[in-house]
């Protein structure tokens, strides 16, 4: 599969990182993984009780739940068409005899979690029109509350023309007061540009109309998600909507590009297909765990598209231990050789690479040529790692003189040792926090991620924090500092007028930290956000954190 041959991709342009914050309830750090009937039951029969019950069996005695599937969720037509006197929803007492609660216990009795769904408007998208969230959004955030819920996908249909944006934040609003964590799925299908303002509102949002079970359907909504790659953060997540592998309208090579394409584009892996009926196959594809290792990398990017002629299509995605995993795509009806470069990939330079195909499971080397032959429909999917890898560091470190596994930043790139200046590299000044001088630091422009490669040999963070001076009292920032994808330490708003915050952070096991700055929710104005930032690592016997 891999060659030396020296054919060049295209390089594209990647977006500019834009602005909105990701919702911050903790939840969905990587895209959320589970099962939901939809994709195979419509409104049907088969959508019951035992259904739900089978599924969650499966997950288990399958291995689902082993490979990171976790939520095991109802879509539309689980309620009566009617409220009771209460105003409260029903659950259809033919589907679901033993009511949502039980359902949701017996679930939750499987070590899993339980979602249902509802539409942000009138009634549903179901011709027979059930009752919606619209107006009741605290009535029905608390029962869903009451019974255990721990995710809703809210829909977009019969929203009585009113502005997208309010509907769903005022259920944000609602599962917020519950106290309870629910994975909050925005659905309105891409159609209010939901990349723009959902990150601080839901934990994903569908970016386009519903998937079908046919190629034509499948591609050309990736093609669709590509676009708003940038927009992918922990936290919040495009979604190209539910997985079709395994419901019989593809062949396994199709499938396997579907699923290639979602995990490389950091999607929600939401099982669509009965499993109680499956083939061997689609277990196989389902629980790829190379593949879903790429989908939940803790890093939390998208991949996005480097290159694309003639329908070969090639994408790359930064992961945390400073690899790229990358697909291959033949969206053509003929084999093709398939070339690309590490260049291309975003890690040029080093003089070799270790290259793992992800589905033949083969590992060879390569000087920086990612080349397969692709038959039609068909996705080559590696992960190619830098032969030299960064050696994990020692004794007091600071991240100043480490390499950047990956880093985004609002303005200019990341500066060490000096402030962010807005362009080029090296255009800062000292860092100074009211009046206190850093030799040591990373400059950077809120909103800004900095991820760091520590390979486990890591014990402690210890760091000042705040706006540089260099900011006259102007500018507010969030910063957080993530381990492998958990977040560890958060300071709070801090503006141009508060002194440096002490921040310290145990990373004991952590194969890579990030620091993020957020822009407080204010916008980036004047949002010079400094690292004075250090981490002490093996030997353990210098790991006392110092001030
Ligand atoms: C919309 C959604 C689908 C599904 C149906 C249910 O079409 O996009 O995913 O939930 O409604 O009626």
């Amino acid at each position: 599969m891999l060659t030396g041959g020296g054919a060049l991709a295209v390089g594209l342009q990647l977006a500019t990182a834009p602005e909105a914050s990701a919702l911050d309830n903790g939840l969905n750090r990587t895209p959320q993984m589970g099962f939901n009937n939809w994709n195979s039951t419509h409104c049907g029969d088969r959508f019951n009780e035992d259904m739900i019950k089978g599924i969650a069996d499966l997950f288990v005695s399958k291995g689902l739940k082993a490979a990171g599937y976790r939520y095991v969720n109802l879509d539309d037509c689980w309620a009566l068409p009617e409220r009771n006197a209460a105003g409260d929803l029903v659950p259809d007492p033919v589907r679901f005899p033993h009511g949502i609660k039980a359902l949701a216990d017996y679930v939750h009795g499987k070590g899993l979690k339980f979602g249902i769904y509802s539409s942000a408007g009138s009634k549903t998208c179901d011709v027979k029109g059930f009752p919606g969230g619209l107006g009741h959004e605290r009535q029905d955030a608390d029962l869903w509350a009451s019974w255990g819920v721990d995710y809703l996908k809210y829909d977009n249909c019969n929203s009585q023309g009113l502005d997208a944006k309010a509907r769903y934040q005022a259920m944000g609003d609602a599962l917020k007061a519950t106290g309870r964590p629910i994975l909050y799925s925005i659905c309105e299908w891409g159609s209010t540009g939901p990349w723009n303002w959902a990150g601080p509102v839901g934990n994903s949002w569908r970016t386009t109309g519903d998937i079908s079970d046919t190629w034509q359907s499948m591609i050309s909504i990736a093609q669709a998600n590509q676009g708003t790659a940038a927009y992918a953060k922990p936290g919040a997540f495009n979604d190209p909507d539910m997985l079709e592998v395994g419901n019989g309208g593809m062949t396994a090579t199709e499938y396997r590009t579907h699923f290639s394409l979602w995990a490389e584009m950091a999607a929600p892996l939401m099982i669509g297909t009965d499993l109680r009926t499956a083939e061997p196959e689609t277990f196989e594809i389902l629980t790829n765990a190379d593949v879903i290792a790429v989908d939940q990398d803790p890093l939390g990017r998208q991949g996005s598209v480097v290159s694309s002629q003639n329908g070969l299509v090639v994408m790359s995605k930064p992961l945390a231990d400073g690899s790229r995993a990358v697909t291959l795509t033949n969206e053509g009806s003929y084999d093709a050789v398939i070339t690309t470069t590490a260049q291309t990939l975003g890690i040029g330079g080093a003089t070799s690479y270790t290259v793992k195909d992800l589905w033949s499971k083969q590992t060879g080397t390569s000087t920086g040529t990612v080349s397969a032959t692709v038959p039609g429909h068909g996705t080559a999917m590696f992960r190619v790692t830098p032969g030299s890898p960064v050696s994990p560091p020692t004794g007091t470190t600071w991240l100043s003189d480490l390499p950047f596994a990956s880093a985004t930043n609002f303005w200019g790139p990341v500066e060490r040792d000096t402030t962010n200046g807005d362009h080029g590299t090296g255009d800062g000044t000292t860092l100074s926090i009211r009046g206190t001088t850093y030799a040591k630091g990373l400059g950077a422009h809120a909103p800004s991620d900095i991820a760091f490669h520590l390979g486990g040999t890591c014990r402690h963070l210890v760091t000042d924090v705040g706006v540089d001076d260099d900011a006259y009292g102007n500018g507010s920032v969030v910063f957080q500092v993530y381990k492998d994808g958990t977040k560890v330490a958060d300071s709070g708003p801090l503006t141009g007028k508060d002194p440096a915050k002490h921040l310290t952070a145990d990373l004991t096991g952590a194969t890579t930290v990030r620091l993020v700055a957020t822009d407080a929710g204010d916008g980036t104005s004047w949002d010079h956000a400094d690292w004075a930032a250090r981490a002490l690592c093996r030997p353990a016997h210098q790991d006392a954190p110092g001030s």
